[in-house]
């Protein structure tokens, strides 16, 4: 496993700088960093509790509570509906023909079912219909493939039964259905922001990892946005993926700085099963490139972890100087605000709960998270025998809270300062917890961070790491988790 890891960091293309973190990952001391990237868990989305079966009303007994003395939330729905599966996509998909007359009903029906659950959530945590929701995120699957009365309906349900008062309001979706209309609809029913993924700006690479829309449709998608008044749109990119080379990175950078995109977020390509470590949006199922394995084809080769890393220091140095990276993989234009609902339950001074309705959500507060069932079928029995469809849920012992707190601050890249963290803790201060004292120990010998002054800062391999540092440094096992 690990010769395999080291043979792959070693595969680098020799018109780039050799990756900075390469000597780093190299040594055997830092095997655990290499297995953790050399696997690509999807790692900085949750941070699980660490007590399991925590009851469903305990659950929603500390979401009311949070809830209620948190000043803003994050609140999500999710469609799940897609026109066609990408080869590295786990999300819960339905896959349609959306001008098929059966899609109809499937799309009445989860707009349905989310209106139900959600009025399940209003009415078992009492806090949730007056919090004021800083930001509403209608993600996806492709939301954009709900036709117009259906997405009115789900809009009218949403506005008339939370506080939207101070909310921005964001859409996901998919550059082949974002069409002028849609767009114009979306402006007329409030949103303000735009995300959707065009992966690469190459149509060969686009083609390759499945997906049925060109370059071109990606560009004229974010002038229509422009030209209609949404003043944030974000674009998804993936690097390490079928056929791609260090120079189509170099490509994608040039049109984002070209395109003066606002946002832009910059993955690399995560191969392992999302269920093991969570994510926002779990899957159920494997995606094409996980099922058959990292298959070269044609002329087309996936590049190594070596490349990878060219590739994620080629978007440091392009996006450098006019953006800023906040949290790990989320590029804003420097000037304009950062991805608020991610700093809504991220920051350290935030780290507010968060509330998901749909198929594979989950959701959070301090001392609890739950995350829904990702089979369509059985979420849709749930609701008929009304029951929330809320699949398993944890608890967090007083050790996990602390460690999901720093951790979680350690994913934004800011600077955490431990002033912040003792008003979040009644005055602890973080080398107070014996695992993190000693992760920063550690940490600090190994380059990743520097601390000073009561601010741990990551230094620049500590910043391309992060994921790593947070899923491999901060082990709880070692505490005996606490009773529900
Ligand atoms: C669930 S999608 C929603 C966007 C929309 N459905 C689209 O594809 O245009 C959100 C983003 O997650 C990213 N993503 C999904 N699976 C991934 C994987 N295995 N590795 C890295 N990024 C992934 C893609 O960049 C995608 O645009
Ligand atoms: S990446 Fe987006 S369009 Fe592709 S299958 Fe996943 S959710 Fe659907």
């Amino acid at each position: 496993m690990t010769s395999a890891a080291l043979q792959s960091l070693q595969e680098i293309d020799p018109h780039y700088p050799v990756p900075r973190v390469l000597e780093f990952l190299s040594a055997p001391d830092n095997a655990a960093f290499l297995e953790y990237v050399h696997n690509d868990p999807f790692g900085c989305h949750v941070f699980p509790g660490d007590i399991p079966n925590h009851p469903l009303d305990a659950f929603l007994a500390d979401m009311d509570e949070g809830i209620r003395q948190a000043p803003r939330i994050h609140l999500w729905s999710y469609i799940p509906t897609c026109r066609y599966r990408c080869h590295f996509c786990q999300y819960p998909t339905i896959i349609l023909n959306p001008q098929s007359a059966s899609s109809q009903v499937v799309f009445r029906d989860l707009v349905d079912y989310n209106i139900k659950e959600a009025k399940m959530w209003l009415a078992r945590v009492p806090s949730l219909a007056q919090a004021e929701v800083g930001e509403f995120n209608i993600f996806g699957g492709t939301p954009s493939l709900l036709p117009e009365p259906e997405l009115r309906r789900l809009m009218a349900f949403y506005t008339s039964h939370f506080n939207f008062g101070a909310a921005t309001m964001r859409f996901e979706g998919e550059p082949g259905t974002l069409t002028k209309d849609y767009l114009a609809l979306l402006k007329e029913l409030g949103f303000t922001k735009i995300s959707f993924g065009a992966q690469s700006f190459d149509d060969r690479i686009i083609a390759a990892c499945g997906r049925m829309h060109s370059a071109d449709e990606c560009v004229e998608t974010i002038h229509n946005a422009r030209a209609l008044g949404f003043d944030w749109v974000s674009v998804d990119l993936i690097y390490g993926m079928l056929g791609q080379e260090v120079d189509d990175v170099r490509y994608d950078m040039e049109k984002t700085l070209e395109l003066e995109l606002s946002h832009v977020v910059c993955t690399k390509l995560h191969m392992e099963e999302f269920m093991k470590r969570r994510t926002g949006v779990s899957g159920v199922r494997e995606s094409l490139w996980q099922k058959k394995g990292l298959v070269d084809k044609n002329d087309m080769r996936f590049p190594g972890l070596g490349k990878q890393y060219q590739m994620r220091e080629l978007v440091e140095l392009y996006l450098a100087d006019g953006y800023r990276e906040h949290p790990t993989m989320y590029f804003h234009r420097q000037g304009q605000p950062a991805e608020k609902w991610k700093a809504l339950i991220t920051d350290l001074d935030k780290q507010y709960p968060e509330v998901a309705i749909g198929l594979g959500g989950s959701s959070k507060c301090i001392g609890a998270e739950a995350i829904n069932i990702t089979s369509y079928p059985l979420y849709k029995q749930a609701l008929d025998e009304n029951r929330l469809p809320i699949d398993e849920t944890r608890g967090m012992s007083p050790m996990q809270r602390e460690l999901n707190a720093f951790k979680m601050a350690l994913s934004t890249l800011i600077p955490v300062d431990d002033r912040v963290y003792q008003r979040r803790f009644n005055g602890k201060s973080f080398f107070a917890n014996p695992v993190i004292d000693s992760a920063l120990a550690t940490l600090t010998r190994k380059g990743l961070v520097t601390v000073d002054n009561h601010v741990v800062m990551l230094t620049p391999n500590g910043v391309t790491l992060v994921e790593a540092i947070i899923n491999t440094q901060f082990p709880t096992s070692q505490f005996p988790t606490a009773q529900a």
